[in-house]
This record gives C-alpha cells, structure tokens and sequence, in this order.
C-alpha cells in the first residue's frame, strides 16, 4: 500500500477525493485495507508525498498525441501476415514489456505473465502443436454423429468454414509453411492462472492492444492469434515446451515482426452499430 508522509502534506485532499475505495484518512495518514492499489494517490499528490510501497515517482512529462494524430495512426494499423526476416532487437522488446505497466487491469492484481517466444525452432512448435491441435477438433466436430448434433443445438456454427480451415492447415502442412505464426519472428504469450472469477482473458487482451499500438508506434507490424489461444490456451498440457507454468491458460496471443507489407489506403469498413440511450 502507498505511503503518505505528512510534513509536506498541504490537506488539499487530492488524493482523498479521486481515491476509488475512499481509503485514504488524511488526518493520520492512514490508509485502509480497502485500497485497491490503483496507485491514483501517488499520481495525484502536488507535492509527491505520496510513496508507492514499489517503484518510484516518476513525474508525467508532456506529449503531444492529438486525438487527430491517434485517428490517423490507427487507421494504418492492420493485422501483418508478412513478415521480414530481421529479428526485433531485444531491448525493443524489453521497451514493449516493460511499458505494460501503465495497462489497466481487473482489481490491479496483476497476475499475468508475458512469454516472449522467438526461436526458430519454438516458433514452428507453436505453429505444430496449434495446428496439430485444431486438426483433431475439427475432425471431431465435423464428424458425423457430432455435426448432426451441431446442427441441432448450435445450427450458427459454420462447419464448411472449419473444414477449410482444417484443409488449408493440411495443404499448408505438406509445403513446409504454415498459417499460424505467419514467419513472425517474435510470438508474446499472455499468460496466467486459470481463474473462473477473474477477468484475465479481458486483462491479456488490453494488454496486447496496448503493446501492438506500441509496437506499431517502432514500426514493428503485429498480428493478433486466436488459433494459439483456442489450440493452446485452455489447459496446460504444451506449457512445458515454452517454459509456462502448468497451471496457467494463455489467454491472448500476438505475433510481431517487421512487415514486409505496406498499406496505402485506409480500410472501407462500417464502424460499430451505435444505440444511444
Ligand atoms: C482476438 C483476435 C484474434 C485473432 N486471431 C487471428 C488469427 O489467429 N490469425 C490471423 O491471421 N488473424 C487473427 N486476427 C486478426 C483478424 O483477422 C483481423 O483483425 C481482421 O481480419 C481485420 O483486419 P485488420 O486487423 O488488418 O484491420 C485476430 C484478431 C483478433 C482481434
Ligand atoms: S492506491 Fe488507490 S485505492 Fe489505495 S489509497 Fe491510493 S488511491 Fe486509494
Ligand atoms: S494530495 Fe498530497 S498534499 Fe494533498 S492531501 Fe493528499 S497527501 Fe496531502
């Protein structure tokens, strides 16, 4: 929990008012079990008098992002299935991961856990064992007994887009490529503990979105993989081959690289339907 040291504590209550749990009792400096360790107390305070139990105060420097700039830069943003050869550097990554600190996260416990794969050598084991993996799913899934099953209780599920898939991972098979890490030289696996009450499938993903605009902002290119996450993410069984505890679910993928690929125009697609209420 934060510290308040009052000698310079002015009482402007900064830090009481935007506190979420209402934590904090100026008076004393107390602060309650109740704190959710959201750290806005420290960001707050005028006087940095306000200490994180880890870390430092780091003073916020100006930027000059316009809502514009961010318009502009997202909409060149898109998935990259080509990727170059050339590695990513490694104190790229560490700035990726380490900039993870300022995502949001469910309840701020913060389990997560970031794999960063990038030899040759895992990288095709990823694409294997994922690919291996769904192959026999869709076997079964289209299989007769249960595809009739399917279209009774869940008639929305496309079959005939399975097994193309299952086709394509076949064909791609037999020419030594594949469809799921796309040649990327670095694959990030967001990983954690299996929780039934948390939130960390919704944590994984925000902190993916983050560093792929982050990436993107190095002009590095990324690629979001839900074929690892459903193959791979909802048992541990493979965990051991990419050092990943065998308790925890990956639960959200994203491979980067440097693209191969550059796009002109902006993509014609609808926004989201927007109700107002
Ligand atoms: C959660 C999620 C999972 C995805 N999984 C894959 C994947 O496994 N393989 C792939 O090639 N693209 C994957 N994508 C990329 C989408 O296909 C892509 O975002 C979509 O086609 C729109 O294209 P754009 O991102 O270039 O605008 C995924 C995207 C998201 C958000
Ligand atoms: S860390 Fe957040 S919850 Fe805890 S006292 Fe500070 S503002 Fe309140
Ligand atoms: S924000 Fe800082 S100066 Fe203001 S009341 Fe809180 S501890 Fe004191």
């Amino acid at each position: 929990m934060p510290v308040i040291e009052l000698a310079n504590c002015t009482g402007c209550l900064k830090c009481v008012k935007d506190c979420p749990s209402r934590a904090i009792t100026i008076e004393t400096g107390d602060i309650a079990d109740t704190c959710i360790h959201c750290g806005h107390c420290i960001a707050i305070c005028p006087e940095r008098t306000v200490f994180p139990d880890q870390g430092e105060i780091v003073p916020l420097r100006p930027h000059s992002v316009t809502a514009e700039d961010f318009s502009l830069f997202t909409a060149g943003i898109r998935s990259c299935r080509s990727y170059q050869s050339k590695e990513i550097p490694e104190n790229l990554l560490v700035e990726l991961v380490t900039n993870i600190k300022h995502c949001p996260s469910a309840s701020n416990a913060r389990p997560l856990q970031i794999t960063i794969v990038r030899t040759t050598e895992k990288i095709q084991l990823l694409n294997k064992l994922t690919e291996d993996s769904l192959i026999k799913l869709i076997s079964f899934v289209t299989s007769p007994f249960i595809s009739l099953l399917i279209k009774l209780f869940a008639p929305k599920m496309d079959l005939r887009k399975l097994k193309r898939y299952q086709k394509s991972f076949l064909a791609q098979r037999k020419i030594n490529d594949s469809l799921i890490c796309h040649h990327a030289p670095a694959v990030l696996l967001f990983h954690g503990p299996s929780s039934k009450t948390g939130m960390l499938e919704a944590d994984a993903n925000i902190w993916a979105t983050y560093t792929s605009l982050h990436a993107n902002s190095m002009g590095l290119a990324t690629c979001f993989n839900g074929f690892i996450v459903k193959a791979l993410g909802k048992n541990g069984k493979q965990n051991h081959h990419f050092d990943l505890p065998e308790s925890n679910r990956i639960y959200a993928v994203l491979l980067i690289g440097y693209p191969k690929v550059k796009y002109k125009q902006e993509c014609s697609r609808n926004g989201p339907k927007v109700n107002w209420a």
